[in-house]
């Protein structure tokens, strides 16, 4: 991914350029990929103005037709990110990719937050410890996020704990708004900041919390919805991986197997790449499933949360 200057853009001017750049439009890329009305609304700028400007975008960053030999070698950018545990990493296809979304799924108290802090870590490292060699930014919804944990994490990997707990940029998000505005932020942010991977916990909580009632579902699901989308946008204008955490409902329809299914409906499932779905498992084990991905076969592994973070379980 090219981060092109936008001044290279036909017709945008250092006014333009400034407008675009505080609305978090920082590089051609997420011009080219931002819907027009978005980009109109946030920056002030007349409707016919940013078609042009987007029109330019999308030529310079040949986001109109690719050959698929094209993205055969953006895929090939592609980076994975290990989860320290061996099994959780072969689950995923090697590790959780760049340039695309994944969903870690479960009840509470599962590990969903325990596998975000054990990526705050790992991602930082170098590729060849399978790392992605960059910052994090950790969207924190439920106040979960231990820095302690870091700490722990780190030193079990030997590596220095204040210098990881700099590289993690945490946002608390106090209700849905607000997280929507950080999602905005983080265009501008992650260039800026080398951000190699952006964390959500929990995407969908605030959300379930504030949109009460069958009435205001319709609402609750565009806004998440766009939401999701931006996200998805983020992987791939800055060629790194989101994580994305949801809960799970208890659907008392369901008379056989497990009674639980995904929060967020058809919006969630839609918009998340690879979904994650964790289960408690024997001796306080834990079972992570694939239940949905383009490419990924829907297998299952075990891996168990201790002190070090997360570890595969010695069969
Ligand atoms: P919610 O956010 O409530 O939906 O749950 P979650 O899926 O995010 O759960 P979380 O990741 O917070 O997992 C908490 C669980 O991790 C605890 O119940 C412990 O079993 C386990 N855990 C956390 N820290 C440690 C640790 O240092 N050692 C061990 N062995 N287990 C730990
Ligand atoms: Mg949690």
């Amino acid at each position: 991914m090219t981060n092109e200057d936008l001044a290279t853009l036909d017709g945008v001017g250092p006014a333009m350029t400034s407008k675009l750049r505080s609305a978090g439009l920082t590089t051609v890329e997420a011009i080219a990929v931002t819907p027009p009305r978005e980009i109109a609304k946030k920056t002030g700028i007349g409707f016919n103005t940013v078609l042009n400007i987007v029109a330019a975008a999308r030529k310079s960053a040949c986001v109109d037709f690719i050959t698929a030999e094209e993205l055969w070698k953006k895929r090939q950018n592609m980076l994975k990110c290990s989860m320290g545990s061996k099994n959780l990493d072969e689950l995923l296809g090697g590790g959780i990719e760049t340039q695309a979304m994944t969903e870690f799924i479960g009840e509470y108290g599962v590990g969903k937050t325990q596998i975000c802090l054990m990526l705050c870590v790992m991602a930082q490292l170098p590729l060849e410890k399978g790392g992605l060699n960059g910052n994090v930014v950790y969207i924190d919804t439920e106040g979960t996020f231990m820095p302690e944990r870091i700490f722990e994490i780190a030193n079990a990997l030997g590596v220095d704990p204040h210098k990881t707990l700099e590289n993690i940029f945490l946002a608390r998000a106090y209700n849905s708004s607000h997280q929507c505005l950080l999602t905005d932020h983080l265009f501008k942010f992650c260039p800026e900041n080398d951000i190699k991977l952006v964390i959500v916990d929990s995407m969908i909580g605030h959300f379930r919390g504030e949109y009460i009632g069958r009435e205001n579902l319709s609402e609750r699901q565009q806004t998440l919805n766009s939401q999701l989308h931006k996200l998805l946008r983020l992987t791939e204008a800055f060629n790194l991986p989101v994580i994305v955490t949801n809960q799970v409902l208890a659907n008392p329809a369901q008379f056989f197997g497990d009674p639980n299914k995904p929060a967020g409906g058809h919006v969630m499932a839609h918009a998340c790449t690879h979904r994650v779905y964790l289960r408690r498992g024997r001796k306080g084990t834990r079972l992570a499933k694939v239940i949905d991905s383009p490419y990924l076969p829907e297998n299952s592994t075990r891996f168990k949360i201790t002190e070090k973070g997360i570890e595969d379980v010695q069969e």
